[in-house]
């Protein structure tokens, strides 16, 4: 079998990464880690997300990826670079691919960026952004509500989230932006929210589509032949597969075909230790979706 490119977050929002991902590379196949029993990590301090990511990517290390996504913004604002000095496999961010695309589509206007709280007083994207274009103009705003309302189900219309969104970004608005960077993997299902308050002049900048450009650019040589495993994705999460299963179709917009639930005792106490969360992933009776693995 082919290598994966492995995926990981605090939950289920980098099943956005993981789509347009799967655009990017349709013959590739894909494994991913949802923190379920942890999340949210936007409200976290730096050394826990570091801890947790390295705990993402030492379990995901047992499939021998060819690339490794931190699809988490909070996890690649806090970690990114502790998991590339680690890791041997490329680690790739959302941050700087995001921060690329919104210089670009700024052109010299001023960037909104939103996200949760973690990763916005980190100022990974100001750095980032900074780096590109020393002289931008950047408006940052933390919007912890919406993750929780997304995952509700609440859509970019009910009412409750036009008020909350409003009130995030009438602040962000006033500095006039040509852009507002959606630096969080829930926010692109808010997207027709943010476009009603910010207006057609503003330019909505999703960084998992340019995640996706780059883990291409990285993983060198695309998969190119059609084969069994192209663009399936395994999904292991921390607690509630079946919650997973349910609420992750929205995020990956088709039908979840495996998620297994691997213990987080197994993730900590034995870091890396591939083979015994394997097997217990497996025989896990909570294990829902076998889709073509069985
Ligand atoms: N995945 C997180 C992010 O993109 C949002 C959810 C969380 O706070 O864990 O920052």
């Amino acid at each position: 079998m082919k290598r994966p490119i492995a995926v990981f977050d605090s939950g289920l929002g980098g099943l956005t990464v993981v789509a347009q991902l799967r655009r990017a590379l349709p013959n590739d196949w894909f494994v991913y880690f949802g923190d379920t029993a942890r999340v949210p990590y936007g409200c976290k301090s730096a050394d826990t997300v570091k801890r947790f990511a390295i705990q993402a990517v030492e379990f995901l290390l047992q499939f021998e990826p060819k690339t490794i996504v931190a699809a988490c913004n909070t996890a690649s604002a806090m970690a990114l670079e502790t998991l590339q000095e680690v890791v041997d496999v490329p680690v790739v961010g959302v941050i700087e691919p995001g921060a690329k695309a919104a210089v670009q589509a700024a052109n010299q206007r001023c960037i909104a960026v939103i996200g949760t709280e973690a990763t916005i007083n980190s100022q990974a994207y100001h750095r980032a952004i900074w780096q590109i274009d020393p002289q931008a103009r950047i408006v940052a705003k933390a919007c912890p509500l919406l993750v929780s309302m997304v995952e509700e189900g609440r859509q970019p219309t009910d009412a409750v989230v036009e008020m909350v969104v409003k009130e995030y970004l009438q602040g962000l608005k006033e500095h006039e932006p040509g852009v507002l960077l959606m630096g969080c993997t829930h926010y692109p299902l808010l997207r027709e929210a943010f476009g009603k308050v910010m207006g057609p002049e503003v330019t909505l900048i999703d960084s998992a589509c340019h995640t996706a450009k780059k883990v291409v650019e990285v993983s060198g040589e695309a998969n190119t032949e059609k084969n069994a495993e192209g663009g399936t994705v395994r999904c292991y999460v921390s607690d509630n597969a079946e919650r997973f299963a349910t609420l992750g179709a929205r995020f990956l917009n088709e039908p979840l075909g495996y998620v297994s639930y691997v213990p987080l005792d197994a993730l900590i106490a034995d870091p890396g230790g591939a083979l015994g969360v394997m097997a217990n992933a497996k025989e896990d009776p909570r294990h829902v979706g076998r889709g073509h693995w069985g």
